[in-house]
């Protein structure tokens, strides 16, 4: 194989990159974010692969969850402390269930970029670039709007600069103590419609919560009053993310500072192709999506491309067969990467599988569906002897009528309701807490 450089990606083939006009004005913009701070530390994504670790071996579960695209919009304190709040709330929920911290990783601070089946469609007659993330273009439906424009890529590292800000605010200054999480999880329990049915796990966590205080234990600790929370976003545009690695001064490896995990995405790859190129020489820890089209050769050749060492924590694969094809598809998958020893954290993403339009238009997924795919990957790795060690949503704090189903029973006319999204539908706040609940029954049996 040939040397590694940050830049040796260039010399390989990038799918679902941007068709920027005006490549001054793009290598200006790189050039001006290769300057600038790295948004995270090489430490903070050790500790990050560390915890993984732990997620392969059962020791601990993962829970990567936030918006399908990150509206500029909507980097507001109240956006993402509403989103920040749900993850956390859920996280509670399923570390009582299963005995086990949960890893919290965040969709935010960079999900910025999108890969999208069309490089352009046609919207009332008009032909024009599709939408590939804030990062690149705005979702307007006009020529003007959707032309590429490298000066988003500055203004996109400067947005997640400050949401990585208010996160690390949030998650430290007191806002996650856990008290205070329960305590919005007792909300929900009795103001949801279906919030009843959970009562009893909540009021088990409440004993377990005043049991500590009874004997004494100090609840003024940082494992009780803050909450360790790590970002994530896809690896898309690559220049982007090669202007964010850096040598770390400690060991001399590079890591990609512009999120903790980076993933890979089901359409970008390809063993030969530019992304793994990039990602086999950061030492972060790495995502890969699984979707139905894959190949198992080629799924072995990119992990032994991507992790030589078979180090545990190093790599993810986060799979997104859809409800009505997991059963086909995850099992041979199990069976072929548990033959080779290779050291993989197993996590469900219950959402790309299973999206579909709705008559009225709208691109939805049902509660159902989403419920029902993660079971599937329960049952299967139960049944297979390995280890199902986190789950993947696109959800939102938002309280928008994206997904259809679950205890307010969100129905296709409901949709147009609250339709936030600039791509894939989220969940909102509280199908959100019902599928924590759901999956925290399944767990504990
Ligand atoms: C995504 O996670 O938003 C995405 C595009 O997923 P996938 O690559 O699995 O389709
Ligand atoms: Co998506």
């Amino acid at each position: 194989m040939s040397e590694w450089t940050k830049s040796s990606w260039q010399n390989y083939t990038a799918l679902q990159q941007p068709n920027w006009p005006d490549k001054d004005e793009y290598q200006k913009a790189v050039d001006r974010i290769s300057k600038l701070p790295p948004l995270v530390f090489a430490g903070e994504i050790r500790t990050l692969k560390k915890h993984l670790a732990d997620c392969v071996e059962g020791r601990a579960f993962l829970l990567q969850g936030g918006d399908c695209a990150e509206d500029f919009n909507n980097c507001t304190a109240p956006g993402i402390r509403e989103t920040l709040k749900v993850i956390l709330q859920m996280a509670v929920i399923l570390s009582y269930a299963g005995g086990k911290p949960v890893i919290k990783v965040g969709r935010l601070a960079g999900q910025y970029a999108k890969p999208r089946s069309s490089d352009t469609e046609n919207v009332d007659g008009v032909e024009m670039a599709s939408y590939r993330g804030d990062m690149v273009n705005s979702p307007e439906p006009t020529g003007e709007a959707r032309r590429p424009d490298p000066s988003r890529m500055v203004e996109g590292y400067h947005l997640a600069a400050a949401t990585m800000n208010i996160t690390r605010a949030f998650t430290r200054g007191g806002y996650a103590a856990m008290h205070r999480v329960h305590a919005w999880n007792n909300e929900f329990v009795k103001t949801s419609p279906l919030g009843r049915s959970y009562e009893k796990l909540a009021r088990n966590i409440d004993q377990a919560l005043n049991f500590m205080k009874t004997i004494g234990l100090d609840t003024d600790i940082p494992q009780l009053n803050q909450a360790a929370f790590f970002t994530s976003h896809e690896a898309l545009l690559l220049g982007y993310e090669e202007a964010l690695t850096r040598q770390d001064s400690i060991t001399g490896q590079w890591y990609d500072c512009s999120a903790h995990m980076v993933w890979i995405g089901d359409r970008t790859r390809q063993l030969d192709g530019a992304h793994i190129e990039f990602l086999r020489g950061v030492r972060n820890p790495i995502g890969m999506k699984v979707g139905p089209k894959h190949d198992l050769d080629e799924l072995r050749a990119i992990i032994e491309k991507l992790n030589p060492e078979n180090e545990p924590g190093r790599l993810t694969l986060i799979t997104r067969f859809g409800a009505k094809e997991i059963e086909k598809h995850l099992p041979p998958l199990v069976r072929a990467i548990k033959q080779t020893g290779y050291k993989v954290l197993w996590v469900c993403d219950p959402m790309h599988g299973n999206t579909y339009t709705a008559e009225t238009g709208y691109k939805t997924r049902s509660f159902d569906n989403i419920l029902q795919e993660i079971q599937s990957f329960f049952e299967i790795h139960w049944a297979e002897g390995t280890i199902p060690g986190g789950v993947h949503f696109e959800l939102t704090g938002d309280n928008v009528t994206e997904c259809t189903g679950g205890g307010r029973n969100i129905a296709d006319q409901n949709l147009i309701e609250n339709y936030q999204t600039n791509c894939d539908p989220r969940l909102n706040a509280e199908q959100s807490l019902e599928l924590a609940f759901q999956i925290a029954e399944m767990i504990r049996g």
